[in-house]
């Protein structure tokens, strides 16, 4: 009679060693300072980023996006089509990280949306601050569509 339990044996132990080896590696790859949210691309996102993100919002964004991100700030009445609703669920899940992102940095024009949405070429280099932007919006898109 053959004995595979050291056949078994040897697999557990590959398996464990294994396990290990990715443990090691994910934990090496964390993203140190994020957290709420955070960047696919493993930007690190501080407390004054956060703090700055939130300001622009408020006093940038919020125009045409509205404070609550329905798209329906005081300059949203002239604008055909109209600012993105953040609480719009298919848009939520249809677009990336990496879109929003870019949106932001670049404008409207450069994820194929109307040029009404401007770009922000101050925040090019606060990449930071981007991310901390793009999880606003996704917060607010957690809020839900009604109220
Ligand atoms: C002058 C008005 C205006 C301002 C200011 C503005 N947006 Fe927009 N934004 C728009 C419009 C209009 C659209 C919708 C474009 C479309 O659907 O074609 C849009 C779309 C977007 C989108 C959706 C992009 C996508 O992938 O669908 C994001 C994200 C966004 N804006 C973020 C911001 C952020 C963040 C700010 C502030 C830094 C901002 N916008 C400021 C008008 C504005």
């Amino acid at each position: 009679m053959r004995t595979p339990s050291s056949a078994r044996i040897t697999t557990a132990a590959v398996a464990a060693a294994f396990s290990l080896f990715l443990l090691i590696v994910c934990a090496g790859s964390q993203p140190s300072a994020s957290p709420a949210g955070g960047s696919s691309s493993g930007v690190a996102v501080t407390a004054a980023d956060r703090t700055e993100a939130l300001h622009i919002f408020k006093t940038r964004c919020a125009v045409c996006h509205g404070q609550e991100g329905r798209g329906n700030g005081p300059a949203s009445v002239a604008l055909n089509p109209k600012p993105q609703d953040y609480h719009n669920e298919a848009w939520q899940k249809a677009t990336s990280d990496a879109t929003i992102e870019k949106a932001i940095v670049e404008g409207g024009t450069a994820v194929g949306k109307s040029a009404a949405m401007a770009p922000n070429p101050d925040l090019k280099h606060k990449p930071g601050v981007v991310v901390a932007l793009k999880d606003i919006i996704r917060k607010l898109g957690q809020e839900g569509s009604g109220e």
